[in-house]
């Protein structure tokens, strides 16, 4: 007899009936409702650089703050074999990181749990801890970043990949961050950006400009990622389908208005216990 392995069920407690529905969720909900991979800027590149100037490998433990559908965790795991503990202030994001993993790597050691940044607690600490840009989505920035060495073992790592940009953004730039994104604090300059991880020892850093996603890229992206929701959740009706790439296509010609904009960096910090929060050597 053979036996068909069965998918998980879909983790959300609702799947959307009509167009209306999809235009009507909240940015978050959305992003839930098409299971979109998140990902920090430059996604495996940036995650490549971490694993490679990070040392990650089998013994790391992870842990991802704002982990969002898991991508970083789930992915790390993946390429180095490290275990890794992700949270979210979403619920429904944590239910997705957790929906990804049994569905696309369930041997990898993952644990996903729903908590606010400002005051979570974690029993152990980490080797490493991975924020990538999203310290930029809480409201207060430095108040999370000052939390982030207690994450850490001695010695441990903290991979970043923040945005900034060292011009103001234009009005429409500002306005999609905030309309479309939900990021009411500042744009950072690159200075500010750094200023967040003062007191880690900076071991690697790169950075980078954004790259335009062209409208091919767009529409391919957008029906891929439809279609795989579509199919994960039991969507059939082709309004509801065209109604959600619609949306998703308007986010990522959005994103690109910003990506025009904005610069990130790579970054590889080290925290030494002995010396955090003071800093003896030069930066550069
Ligand atoms: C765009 S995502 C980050 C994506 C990607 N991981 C990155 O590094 O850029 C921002 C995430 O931060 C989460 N978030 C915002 N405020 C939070 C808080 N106070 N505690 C935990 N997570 C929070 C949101 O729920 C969202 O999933």
């Amino acid at each position: 007899m053979t036996v068909t392995p069965t998918r998980p069920a879909w983790p959300l407690a609702t799947v959307p009936r009509s167009p209306a529905e999809v235009r009507g969720a909240s940015y978050p909900d959305f992003v839930a409702m098409v299971n979109q991979t998140n990902v920090m800027p430059g996604a495996y590149a940036t995650l490549n650089e971490w694993a490679t100037f990070g040392r990650v490998d089998a013994s790391s433990s992870v842990l991802e703050v704002a982990c969002t559908t898991g991508f970083s965790s789930r992915e790390l795991a993946r390429i180095t074999g490290c275990r890794a503990v992700g949270f979210d202030l979403s619920d429904d994001s944590v239910r997705l990181a957790r929906y990804n993993h049994r569905t696309s790597a369930p041997g990898l050691d993952l644990e996903y749990f729903t908590a606010d940044g400002a005051t979570v607690t974690v029993k152990n600490t980490f080797t490493h801890v991975v924020v990538g840009a999203a310290l930029g989505f809480f409201p207060d920035p430095p108040a999370m970043a000052r939390q982030l060495a207690g994450f850490l073992t001695d010695g441990g790592h903290l991979l970043a990949s923040p945005f900034w940009s060292d011009e103001p953004l234009p009005a429409e730039a500002e306005s999609v961050r905030r309309e479309v994104f939900g990021i009411s604090s500042p744009m950072e300059t690159y200075k500010e950006a750094m200023a967040l991880y003062r007191g880690f020892d900076v071991m690697h850093e790169s950075r980078h400009e954004m790259v335009q996603e062209s409208e091919e890229e767009i529409a391919l992206y957008c029906s891929f990622t439809v279609d795989r929701a579509c199919a994960q959740s039991g969507v059939h009706d082709p309004e509801v389908r065209r109604a959600m790439v619609e949306r998703l296509t308007g986010i990522r010609r959005a994103s690109n208005l910003l990506r025009r904009h904005l610069r990130y960096s790579v970054l590889v910090l080290r925290y030494d216990a002995a010396s955090h929060p003071a800093r003896y050597v030069e930066l550069f």
